[in-house]
């Protein structure tokens, strides 16, 4: 059974905790797209992890774990986040892969994506600045570096200096200090060597472990309303998060996918600008903050909070053919009088359910609610009969809605927090 983890909202759904739940079903784990802006915690025993850019499955040993194709890969971010992961003790071994046909995040990426967000001001995306949207930018418009040419100097030296002397002229007009080819060559030769044990061309070492029936959990970064095609363009990130990246990011076929997990928070959050229908901008926001810790695990960022929005969910449904939720952080919820859902949205005193293409359109969204009772705790609940009647209909009511069975339901952080029905 292949299975794909996506997040069905803004990110920070606790996809890592869901990875690593299903991981233990799943040979091989790979990651699809996105690059060092994820975040994806996963707490083992009294641990906490957060992997950036290397699939979450790798804390489990013996499994295999691949850096897909569609990933952007900063090799200093990688070396740093392979680091502590040896650090705290996790042995990676010859468990990784890193694909040859990944593009590379280069400096310039990372500083020309702060510089334009500065640029910007007030109307800035509120990106990650990890360099992702400039790093994409460059594989489109064909002029990319590639995790294969670490493995030819030659070719290396002349990309980076064709790049740069591209990327030099942009420099006046963004009034950044020029970039050196010289220095940015003998940083990353230093890369090649440290990286070349783990390149492969994992096309075909995927598709080899899909012919032989090996079980392949896909991972995704994001969520999809980041989407660059589906989300809240342009406050999206530069990948498709969505169901298509993990064939693109890969070069698995359709086939190789039997069932789709959408990762569902039982409310919602979104870092960075962009619309967001049912934010709660009060202190019951500033509640729901503190008791789900939503601060950003890779900026430190404090999270946008709102309730759940079911037309968001809906849609990712939709979109991504879902065939499971799993729905996360149920007990940030424990003890409130009143929950409140969005079923629908109004729009110039119409009712709509859809989320329109136009950003003026959706920004102009109100929620529409529909009020649940609250519930006392479910917090390290492991047997949904066990769970408090009205945490269940609320539960049941997401099912309805959505078309889609809630087949998970993570009741803490931790590994064994989590109902499986
Ligand atoms: P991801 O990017 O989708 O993997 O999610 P993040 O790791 O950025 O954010 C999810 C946060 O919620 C992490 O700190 C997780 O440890 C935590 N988490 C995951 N599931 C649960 C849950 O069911 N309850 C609580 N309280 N925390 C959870
Ligand atoms: P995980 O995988 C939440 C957001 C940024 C910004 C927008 C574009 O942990 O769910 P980028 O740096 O990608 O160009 O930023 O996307 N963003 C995320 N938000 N979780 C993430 O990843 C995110 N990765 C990017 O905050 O709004
Ligand atoms: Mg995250």
């Amino acid at each position: 059974m292949n299975r794909l983890v996506l997040g069905a909202q803004w990110g920070d759904e606790g996809k890592g905790k869901i990875v690593d739940i299903l991981t233990e079903e799943a040979d091989v784990i790979v990651r699809y797209q996105g690059g060092s802006n994820a975040g994806h915690t996963v707490c083992v025993s009294d641990k906490t992890f957060i992997l950036h850019l290397i699939p979450s499955g790798i804390l489990h040993p013996e499994k295999i774990c691949v850096i897909g194709n569609g990933v952007v890969i900063d090799p200093k971010s990688f070396l740093e986040e392979k680091q502590t992961l040896e650090d705290l003790g996790i042995d990676i071994g010859e468990r990784l892969l890193i694909s040859e046909k990944a593009h590379l995040v280069m400096p310039y990426h990372k500083e020309f994506d702060a510089r334009r967000e500065a640029i910007l001001g007030s109307s800035k995306i509120g990106t990650t600045k990890r360099g992702i949207g400039p790093a994409y930018t460059d594989k489109h418009a064909r002029m990319g570096i590639r995790v294969c040419d670490l493995l030819n100097l030659e070719v290396l030296k002349s990309k980076i200096e064709e790049n740069v002397k591209e990327i030099n002229r942009l420099c006046e007009l963004y009034e950044i200090e020029p970039f050196d080819a010289g220095k940015i060559f003998d940083e990353y030769r230093d890369y090649a060597e440290k990286l070349k044990p783990y390149i492969r061309n994992t096309v075909y070492y995927l598709n080899g472990v899909f012919k032989n029936k090996r079980n392949i959990l896909f991972e995704g970064a994001q969520g999809s309303m980041l989407d660059v095609d589906f989300g809240t363009y342009p406050f999206v990130t530069s990948s498709h998060p969505t169901v298509g990246g993990a064939f693109t990011g890969t070069g698995l076929p359709y086939k190789a996918l039997d069932s789709v997990v959408a990762v569902v928070k039982a409310y919602t959050t979104r870092v960075g600008n962009g619309p967001f229908p049912s934010e709660l901008t009060n202190e019951l926001g500033q509640k729901i903050r503190d008791k789900g810790a939503e601060y950003g695990a890779t900026t430190g960022r404090p999270r946008r909070c709102g309730w759940l929005d079911l037309v968001v969910v809906k849609y990712a449904a939709m979109i991504n053919g879902v065939d499971e939720i799993a729905l996360t952080k149920l007990d940030v919820l424990d003890g409130l009088d009143e929950i409140e859902v969005c079923v629908g949205y109004e729009y110039e005193g119409k009712k709509i359910g859809y989320i329109p293409s136009q950003l003026e359109e959706f920004e102009k969204c109100k929620p529409i609610y529909k009020t649940f009772k609250g519930w006392d705790s479910t917090k390290g609940v492991l047997n949904y009969d066990d769970l408090p009647e009205n945490a269940r209909k609320y539960i049941e009511y997401i099912e309805w809605f959505v078309g889609v069975k809630v087949s998970i339901v993570s009741t803490g952080a931790k590994r064994e927090e989590t109902i499986r029905r």
